[in-house]
């Protein structure tokens, strides 16, 4: 019965899954400034909390350094917030001490991916589940289909 009931409450994300890109109401900098180091990661998939963790310790960003003027910093945390996840994300976890939340570290995003095997995760082509796109090949664009999805072996996950 539990388990019924987990399933339909993730059924809305799943849906909307195909459409994670709010890229028409995305500032310039969005792409720009989240998506030169690593794909811009879509804003759905943390809840707006961990957000404004993320944008309120850019200096500090998981080893690196990720500061903006504050202009920008702000009209980027509005645009994450805004768009930010709900409840059926859940709040990210911090893997490393004095690090911002993780999206790879929410009970959404691991549900979504228990299917992932080891071997996929530590491939050479993958190093850390943060690298998107080396499994969804539109990630770029901000699009998660899974018939997009080529694993790091190069196997397609959907004929
Ligand atoms: C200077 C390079 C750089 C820029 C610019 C940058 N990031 Fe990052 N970001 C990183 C690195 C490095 C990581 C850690 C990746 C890892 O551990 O695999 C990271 C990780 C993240 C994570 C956690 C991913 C996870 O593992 O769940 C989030 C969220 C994030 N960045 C958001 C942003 C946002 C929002 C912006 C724009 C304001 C931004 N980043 C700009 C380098 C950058
Ligand atoms: C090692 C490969 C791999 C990496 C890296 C990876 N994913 Fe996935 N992802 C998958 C697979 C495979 C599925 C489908 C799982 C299933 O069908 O059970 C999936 C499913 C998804 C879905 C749901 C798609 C749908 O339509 O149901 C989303 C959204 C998603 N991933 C986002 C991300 C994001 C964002 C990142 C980076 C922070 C990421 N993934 C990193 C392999 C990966």
């Amino acid at each position: 019965m539990k388990r019924v009931l987990l399933f339909v409450a993730l059924l809305p994300l799943a849906a909307y899954a195909d459409d994670l890109r709010p890229l028409h109401a995305a500032p310039p900098a969005f792409q720009a400034e989240c998506g030169s180091c690593h794909v811009a990661f879509p804003p759905q998939l943390m809840i707006a909390d961990d957000w404004r963790r993320v944008m309120s310790s850019l200096d500090k960003h998981y080893g690196d350094n990720a500061g903006l003027d504050e202009k920008t910093r702000q009209t980027l945390e509005d645009f994450h917030v805004r768009h930010a996840g709900g409840r059926k994300v859940g709040a990210g976890r911090t893997a490393q001490a004095g690090e911002p939340p993780r999206l790879t570290q929410t009970d959404w995003f691991q549900r979504e991916h228990r299917k992932v095997s080891r071997t996929d995760w530590t491939h050479e082509k993958v190093k850390t589940p943060a690298n998107c796109a080396a499994c969804h090949t539109k990630a770029a664009e901000g699009s998660y289909r899974e018939r997009e999805i080529v694993m790091p072996d190069g196997r397609r996950w959907k004929d």
